[in-house]
């Protein structure tokens, strides 16, 4: 075995992969698991965009791809830039990555040197400290609080931002809180950033179209067209359409910028496969019906969820705008015993002994950089989602 590299010393297992494989472990020996820890939509990819990848391969497109994305590829990405989130970019603004986190990834470590920070707010998406660690920088994580709607303040960004400060990731609405920045919210964050030149913005809009009660998504370039030069903005196909699994993500950006990410992307993979392209192609140039469709699947989920949430004493759930997940607050539950014995010190604690206990995988909030929480997601069917409230309710009531 060879000395495994610094740079990985740092950087840990994904919480999430590792509840989700536990939830598997235990499916192994015949137990009912309900799984309420992956980020992943239960819905099919629509079958345009299957059948689209299935007559690419019949028609011979199985080469080695442009590396940074196919003509076509690219060309539906700067539609679609334009006719959702009304931002220019050119086809030579834009990569093609094997998914969102590639994308993030290839920007960083383009970009990052070592003592550089980067802003998180927080909580957040348990890849993003990590990426950073991998490249040498150092994350700095600005709590966006329940009491604000999990909201990242004007003030909190100012404060967090030094002359080191690298980037600043958005992610709105949010892995794990599910909270959205209206045009106002995003307009306050923007007017910070004017004022720190020096600090470029990576916003992650892969939640963009899972909005609910009419919420509006906004994105920073667009809101604040004085910052286009010194934002990265990155999007995918994996959670608006169903294609976890076909590893696409992009992204538009200003021309230096695209062309460094754009020399990672071709070292550290060859492109991104030519069928997934053509899949990716089909989904966001053909119907966007379903993308409503689904929204309107998942509020009823989570109007649910929150509902049996709000029954069960010790749980408190803020009602999150978007995304598909929520974020409950269990700090009244901090000292109690389980009914199997197990003493909840902590989020891990509680979500452990859901998991042993009443087999319901979540992942705790410590995950994401703030406790005590936990993240249940609900793109699962209604029918785990009732079992699932079901059993959380069970274990929090045999609680003493
Ligand atoms: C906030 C956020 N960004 C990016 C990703 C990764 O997306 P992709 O599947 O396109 O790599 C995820 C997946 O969970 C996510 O939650």
């Amino acid at each position: 075995m060879p000395t495994i590299a610094d740079r990985l010393k740092n950087v840990s297992i994904s919480a999430s992969a590792a509840m989700t494989q536990r939830a598997r472990e235990l499916a192994a020996q015949g137990i009912k698991v309900v799984s309420m820890s992956s980020g992943e939509p239960d819905f099919p990819t629509p079958a345009h965009a299957i059948e689209a990848a299935h007559a690419a391969a019949l028609a011979g497109d199985t080469k080695y791809p442009t590396m940074d994305g196919t003509p076509a590829m690219k060309a539906a990405i700067v539609r679609k830039f334009k006719r959702e989130n009304n931002l220019d970019y050119e086809p030579s603004q834009i990569v093609v990555s094997g998914g969102g986190k590639q994308v993030i990834f290839n920007a960083i470590l383009a970009t990052c040197n070592p003592g550089d920070e980067v802003v998180i707010p927080a909580p957040s998406w348990v890849s993003y400290a990590d990426i950073v660690k991998f490249a040498g920088g150092i994350p700095v994580a600005v709590p966006c609080h329940e009491a604000a709607g999990f909201k990242l303040r004007a003030e909190d960004l100012e404060a967090a931002i030094t002359p080191r400060t690298k980037w600043l990731f958005l992610n709105f609405p949010n892995n794990p809180t599910g909270a959205a920045c209206s045009r106002a919210d995003m307009a306050a964050i923007a007017e910070v950033m004017l004022r720190h030149p020096h600090v470029w913005i990576l916003t992650d809009d892969i939640y963009e179209h899972l909005v609910y009660d009419g919420f509006e998504f906004c994105t920073i370039a667009e809101v604040e067209p004085r910052l286009y030069d010194r934002v990265l903005t990155m999007n995918g196909v994996s959670k608006a359409y169903a294609m976890t699994g076909w590893r696409l993500g992009y992204c538009g950006g200003p021309k230096g910028l695209i062309a460094a990410i754009s020399n990672v992307n071709g070292q550290n993979s060859g492109g991104t496969s030519t069928l997934t392209q053509a899949a990716a192609v089909a989904a966001l140039d053909g119907p966007q019906d379903l993308l409503k469709e689904r929204a309107a699947i998942y509020k009823i989920r989570r109007d649910f969820v929150l509902g049996r949430l709000s029954e069960i004493d010790g749980i408190r759930a803020h009602r999150p705008e978007g995304a598909f997940y929520i974020f409950p607050n269990i700090s009244d539950l901090i000292g109690k015993t389980t009914k199997g014995g197990r003493k909840i010190e902590s989020d891990v604690d509680f979500v452990m002994g859901l998991v042993e206990e009443h087999h319901v995988a979540t992942v705790q909030g410590a995950a994401y950089g703030m406790s005590p929480y936990f993240r249940i997601s609900y793109a699962t069917s209604m029918e785990m989602l009732k079992e699932g409230c079901s059993r959380i309710a069970q274990y929090c009531k045999d609680m003493r």
